[in-house]
């Protein structure tokens, strides 16, 4: 009988200070999530100085709750991995750092994964049926990524935004409307009272660049009709400008994404990263998909936001492929995709 893997992962690389013990890359063991969100809410949006110190502060607290729950020591750990970028530096510099100790003081390997990858590898959680090839849209704070994954850890970038992130769009445009941060999920609620068809906000489509996206438009968009609506002393329904602006970006997604699962002739997509929960990218990608026979796959999600389990699940198939990483793995705050 082949023996069980157990990784466990960890990662900080924006302001989830997370850790995880996996099994086999697909069964969570323990999934332990410290969010910093109410800390940076006054700020509205992420203090990478603030960021920094909770971690340090939590992480070894995240790391015990995490092999606790799993019910195993860090003597049963076949390997330990981390996050080392892309993300804040100095956020990222923590998981490094301490997986790097832990690692080294047990005796285990050192698996760094690329954060996207964990993103993606989400979906492996699951979707236990789900196998590559298929083709990822990860929508996150950070990204836009539509991804061609061609095997376990073999990635090929098909497009990516040119500006903001579909999360970074959501984030300004709820500040516009006096939403706060974070404004994803703030917007998909509010969007469900308004009308999407109220305000007729543009697509943008980058020339000669079929699967790459633009955001900044849409968000100058958002903003340019709040002030002429201010300027003509016009009410501005909140709940209409959401939806409207949520189906801007719905409409611009599934269009790219399906156009490119065609064209690979694939018949399998997912989506993934913190606005993959998003409740009408879910749905507008589960019709679309059904009306073009392509199987679709979405993450649970609380492994759509950061977590450490999509760690955990990508370093298990790097890990099968035999990547290991030395005592120098540094945070690489830029890191692309398919980079080691
Ligand atoms: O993947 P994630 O946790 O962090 C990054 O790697 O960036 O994504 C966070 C982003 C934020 O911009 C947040 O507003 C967005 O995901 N988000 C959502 C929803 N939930 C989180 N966006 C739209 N709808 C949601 N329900
Ligand atoms: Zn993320």
């Amino acid at each position: 009988m082949k023996k069980d893997i157990l990784i466990l992962a960890v990662e900080s690389s924006c302001d989830e200070t997370a850790a995880s013990v996996v099994k086999n890359g697909r069964i969570v063991l323990s999934n332990v999530i410290f969010s910093q969100i109410a800390l940076h809410t006054q700020y509205g949006g992420v203090v990478p100085e603030i960021a920094s110190r909770k971690h340090i502060e939590k992480i070894n607290q995240v790391i015990s709750e995490a092999l606790q729950q799993a019910g195993v020591t860090l003597a049963e750990i076949d390997a330990v991995a981390v996050t080392y970028g892309p993300g804040l530096v100095g956020a990222l510099l923590v998981g490094v750092a301490t997986a790097k100790a832990l690692a080294f003081a047990a005796k285990k390997p050192l698996i760094g994964v690329h954060h996207i990858e964990g993103h993606i590898c989400a979906n492996y959680i699951t979707n236990p049926e789900l196998e590559p090839p298929f083709i990822c849209l990860v929508v996150s704070g950070g990204h836009t990524h539509l991804v061609r994954v061609a095997g376990y850890g073999k990635y090929e970038i098909l497009g990516r935004t040119r500006d903001d992130a579909a999360g970074e769009a959501y984030d300004k445009v709820a500040r516009a409307i006096g939403l706060g941060y974070p404004g994803g999920p703030k917007i998909d609620k509010l969007a469900k009272e308004g009308n999407p068809k109220a305000i007729p906000f543009p697509r943008a489509h980058v020339a000669d660049a079929p699967y790459d996206f633009s955001f900044s438009g849409l968000k100058s968009a958002v903003l340019n009709y709040l002030n002429s609506c201010e300027m003509k002393g016009e009410t501005v329904n909140p709940a209409d400008v959401a939806a409207s602006f949520q189906d801007a970006v719905v409409d611009v997604l599934v269009s790219r994404a399906i156009m490119a699962v065609k064209e690979f002739g694939m018949n399998r997509f997912a989506i993934a990263g913190g606005v993959a929960s998003n409740s009408a990218i879910r749905s507008a990608f589960a019709e679309r998909c059904g009306q073009e026979g392509i199987a679709f796959y979405r993450p649970e999600p609380v492994f759509c936001t950061d977590n450490a389990a999509m760690i955990g699940s990508a370093a298990y198939y790097e890990y099968q492929n035999g990547v290991r990483h030395g005592w120098d793995l540094n945070a690489i705050p830029n890191l692309k995709l398919g980079e080691r």
